[in-house]
């Protein structure tokens, strides 16, 4: 298949373009496209066959529920059977935005888009292009991130090129997404909300709208018996760069010190190793492939550019890679989720 690229400027002639890949959805194709959180590779959700496209081209398994985009409230009411009081409150509170909300589902949406569950996943995107391309597709996007299953989510139109060259219609390249890190899920089926993948809106931006809200025990532990994780997409090694990933815990000075300690042993084995450190830090590795994730005075910066590194450090062959922790105090449940994730819980302790 020859994989289309079509660049947005964000002027009026977009609107063309949008229309163009609408027409590949409504014609059962797989189109990637940019939204706020990370890029998504978006199949008309109401349509069986091409929801079972996306799982294809992703290689991922069947019973890993997609998402489906919305660009109007109205929608919602369609493919869910009943929306909480609640639920109603959160989307005037972060729709469009990066919170997905899990309902139960009406016979609109085919067991083929949420991997065989009753319940859907929704979500309304925070991103112009997004919405005007959902709008024209008929108003139901199911979309997934737009990378293989595994690796490393897509923050640009460059990784999910590199990922899906040859196996999708079109990617409309918007640039550079705004937040980096995957939606907040939220799970409204249960007596008490509960967050099943943290994300840019924090447990405590949901309970200063919903009073009571717990977080998923799986979201933070090691996947183990008689701790599953309620996202099925989230029991996954997920994020994970080619590398392994370790993250080292500690004080600053014991941190360095340690990962320089592996580096060298690493090295001397002919290892290829890199580094994850902060702008504060990153000077005092001996490692050739350090990089900084930024000042972690900027918490924004550190989500925006951790797959980006991950998949950096793919590029350059890294076999062992350390990363500091990033207990960041908004979006830090977020970033340390994605990248236990990514290091299989591998940590290693200073203290
Ligand atoms: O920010 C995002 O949410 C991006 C962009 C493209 O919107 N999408 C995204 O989709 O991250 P995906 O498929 O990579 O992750 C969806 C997660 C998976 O872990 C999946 O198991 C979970 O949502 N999920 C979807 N539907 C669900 C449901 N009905 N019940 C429980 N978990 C569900
Ligand atoms: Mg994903």
């Amino acid at each position: 298949m020859n994989t289309k690229l079509r660049i947005l400027t964000g002027t009026q002639s977009d609107l063309r373009l949008l229309r163009e890949a609408a027409d590949v959805i409504s014609g059962g194709g797989l189109v990637a496209f940019p939204t706020e959180t990370v890029y998504g590779l978006g199949a008309d959700a109401l349509n069986r066959e091409a929801s079972e496209k996306i799982y294809a081209a992703k290689g991922r398994p069947s019973d890993n529920p997609l998402i489906v985009h919305i660009a109007d409230i109205e929608a919602l009411f369609r493919i869910v059977k009943y929306v909480p009081e609640y639920a109603l409150r959160l989307s005037e509170h972060f729709w469009p935005g990066p919170l997905t909300m899990i309902f139960e589902k009406t016979d609109m949406v085919p067991k083929e888009t949420t991997g065989g569950l009753s319940t859907v996943a929704v979500r309304m995107p925070n991103h112009k292009a997004a919405l005007e391309f959902i709008r024209a597709a008929g108003g139901y996007i199911a979309a997934p991130s737009a990378n293989i299953s595994g690796r490393p989510s897509p923050t640009t139109a460059q990784h999910v090129f590199e990922d899906m060259n040859g196996r999708i219609d079109l990617i409309l390249d918007g640039g550079a997404v705004g937040i980096g890190v995957e939606s907040t899920i939220i799970d409204l089926t249960a007596d008490v909300p509960m967050i099943l993948r943290p994300g840019f809106v924090n447990e405590e931006m949901l309970a200063k709208v919903l009073g009571k809200v717990i977080m998923d025990p799986a979201v933070s532990q090691k996947p183990k018996e008689g701790i599953r994780p309620k996202a099925p997409g989230m029991k996954y090694r997920h994020y994970a760069p080619k590398g392994l990933l370790s993250l080292v815990r500690g004080d600053t000075e014991s941190v360095v010190s340690k990962i320089n300690c592996l580096v060298r042993e690493k090295e001397s084995a002919g290892k290829k190793t890199a580094v994850i450190a902060t702008d504060e830090t990153k000077a005092r590795y001996n490692c050739a492939n350090v990089k900084s994730i930024g000042t972690r005075e900027d918490e924004e910066g550190i989500a925006r550019r951790l797959y980006a590194i991950l998949r950096e450090f793919d590029t350059m062959g890294a076999e062992f890679i350390y990363s500091e922790e990033f207990d960041t105090p908004q979006m830090g449940a977020a970033i340390m989720n994605r990248l236990l994730k990514a290091a299989g819980h591998n940590v290693i302790d200073t203290i």
